[in-house]
């Protein structure tokens, strides 16, 4: 949550923070703040609201400089005000400070620092700018580091002070921050897509380091100032795939990227001949691979959706034991972790500070942990023994789409080869590559129907309430499709295995419940109808998520969506695009704000 940006270099520093600034929107979007050291000054303007409010704000003022400092808030500690909103500074309004994170002694330490400090905010963000003040002594590194040392919690900062103007400090403990290395010239963000326009050379800091940060040099340090020497990584992602490309919104785009990425997700591998796929990140020998006889999947929200696909796939393909554990459940369990246990943790941003509590969890219980991560160099990616990228490329609508189907296929990748080393025969291993490859099609063809699924979105506008069902592999995607709706377009919904309905939830049943069941034709077809006989007994609505050519289900629906068949394993790659068109339409005909919905956040960094 947050999102921080920092320049230093020759160029004018407010576009490139303000672009900066929208880049980030996604990590929250309550106030926003920039400070441009112009002159001999420092020049603060903040505004409640998004970005677009503080551009209009900028406008009134005259603002010419080459180092400064931005932040878009997600509010943790403190309501949403101009006066908590970032930057935040120290008593004589030099040292100014943007921060991702919360510092949990802050209330001990404004105590301490109230009888020579006065605060201006509610905020954990501002004790620490008064605690860099007490220690400040011209070197602001320093007093960053010495003022650290007192801190309990997780921060990603950029802090300057107008006595050494050209300079920026930042520091990373649990919040993601990378330094972007132009010629002469520094970008500081919270991810790398503030970047991407100007260079595609980055620094990651990890925990506990610290970067000095001038137009002429770049030095890191750790907090107990040693000097760390790293090289910088090139990153493939490009400007183009963080633009909207002509579609209304990043979500509408992003689904529509779907039959593209998911290619940048099993390009080079797939073996056909040998009907199994070869991904690199196990980093373990085959040996080692058939010692497994646990595997455990860590997520939240989408990929925890994802994730209940792999366990279908993992016991049905390699038949070892599959959990999936919403990392905020995993981490305060004791789960039982033992060194023939694989954890995957699954995470588009990587940053996810429940996912990355439970890798250290299972990795402090001597686990093989693994990531499936979408963001390249972020914490889970490092934190994990290997793994894999997904590569989604950016993905910057808060509800994930194009994520969800790249985990997925990974998933189905690692399946695949897991169960070549174990049970699964060559013929059954070639039809899943070949059905893999014909996916991108029958995607297209899903897409295709979108102003259908936007009229059948027009004619369920009115309904409060909804119900998904699904069985078997299609459980996880009525869980998907549920989420999907409820977080950009506030409905109630929820979403249930088709045969738990008449053990409790059917109750709730009427003509102004919709129930939207996926009925595709799998080993659970038969049993699915019978759920959506008991819900029509009911009079609910029904819209249904069939497969192409199926007549039978016609007259148990009001509505139809039909889609390609595939194998079943692979339907989620298929079904769950309806359901996404469906409450990307429901949203925008409500007038939601369908990138940015109320109260959420893209990447959940806090606990
Ligand atoms: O970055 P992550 O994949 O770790 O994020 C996990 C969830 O916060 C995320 O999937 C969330 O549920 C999305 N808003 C769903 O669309």
């Amino acid at each position: 949550m947050c999102g921080i940006v920092g320049y230093v270099g020759k160029k004018e520093a407010l576009p490139i923070l303000i672009n900066g600034l929208r880049r980030l929107e996604y990590r929250g979007y309550d106030s926003a703040g920039i400070v441009v050291h112009s002159g001999d000054k420092a020049l603060v303007v903040k505004s409640v609201g998004r970005i677009d409010h503080l551009h209009e704000k900028l406008k009134g003022h005259k603002i010419s400089g080459s180092v400064g400092i931005a932040h878009t808030r997600w509010a943790t500690h403190g309501g949403v005000s101009h006066e908590n909103a970032h930057p935040h500074m120290d008593c004589s309004g030099q040292l100014i400070l943007v921060h991702n994170g919360i510092i949990e002694n802050y209330r001990e330490l404004k105590k301490e620092l109230s009888s020579k400090h006065s605060f201006k905010s509610e905020t954990d963000t501002e004790v620490l700018a008064h605690l860099i003040e007490s220690y400040y002594d011209g070197d602001l590194r320093k007093a960053v580091e010495k003022a650290l040392s007192k801190v309990r919690g997780t921060y990603g900062l950029v802090a300057m002070h107008t006595q050494e103007p050209n300079k920026l400090v930042a520091a990373r403990l649990g919040s993601p921050l990378a330094i972007g290395v132009g010629d002469n010239e520094y970008y500081i963000a919270s991810d790398t897509s503030p970047m991407l326009a100007h260079t595609q050379q980055v620094i990651f800091l990890d925990d506990g380091e610290i970067a000095e940060v001038t137009d002429k040099h770049l030095q890191l340090y750790t907090l107990e100032d040693q000097r760390v020497y790293k090289q910088a990584e090139h990153i493939d992602w490009d400007e183009a795939q963080a633009e909207k490309q002509g579609y209304d919104h990043f979500m509408l785009k992003e689904i529509f990227d779907q039959p593209t990425v998911i290619q940048d997700a099993y390009r080079g591998r797939l073996d056909l001949e040998n009907g199994t796929a070869h991904l690199g990140g196990f980093n373990m020998n085959e040996e080692q691979l058939r010692q497994i006889n646990r595997i455990v999947l860590i997520a939240c929200g989408t990929a925890s959706y994802a994730a209940m696909v792999g366990k279908y796939a993992f016991e049905r393909l390699a038949g070892i034991p599959t959990e999936v554990d919403v990392a905020s459940e995993f981490r305060y369990r004791d789960t039982i972790i033992d060194e023939h246990t694989l954890v995957f943790a699954v995470s588009q941003s990587g940053e996810t500070a429940d996912t990355i509590a439970a890798v250290k969890e299972a990795k402090r219980k001597g686990g093989v942990v693994r990531g499936i991560v979408n963001v390249v160099g972020s914490t889970i990616a490092r934190e994990t023994d290997g793994g894999t990228y997904i590569h989604a490329g950016p993905e910057l609508a808060v509800a994930s789409t194009k994520a969800y189907t790249n985990m997925v296929t990974v998933l189905l990748l690692y399946a695949i080869q897991l169960g070549r080393l174990k049970r699964l025969t060559i013929a059954t291993g070639e039809r899943l590559v070949k059905g893999i490859l014909e996916i991108p099609d029958k995607m297209k063809q899903v897409l295709a129907q979108s102003e259908q699924i936007k009229a059948l979105a027009e004619k369920y506008k009115g309904y409060g309430d909804f119900f998904f069902l699904g069985r078997g592999i299609n459980y996880p995607v009525a869980l998907e499709g549920s989420l999907k709706l409820k977080e950009i377009t506030y409905i109630h919904s929820e979403a249930y295995p088709g045969g738990e309905m008449k053990h409790g939830p059917i109750a709730l049943l009427s003509g102004e419940f919709p129930v939207m069941a996926i009925v595709t034709k799998n080993q659970l077809y038969e049993k699915m109808l019978s759920n959506v006989e008991e819900v029509r007994a009911r009079n609910a609505p029904v819209i249904l998520v069939a497969t192409e050519g199926d007549e039978q289900v016609k007259s148990l629906a009001t509505d139809i969506m039909y889609v390609p068949s595939t194998m079943e394993l692979l339907e989620p790659l298929i079904n769950t695009i309806p359901l996404q068109l469906f409450a990307y339409h429901m949203a925008v005909i409500l007038g939601r704000d369908v990138d940015r919905p109320r109260n959420l956040a893209k990447s959940v960094t806090v606990e």
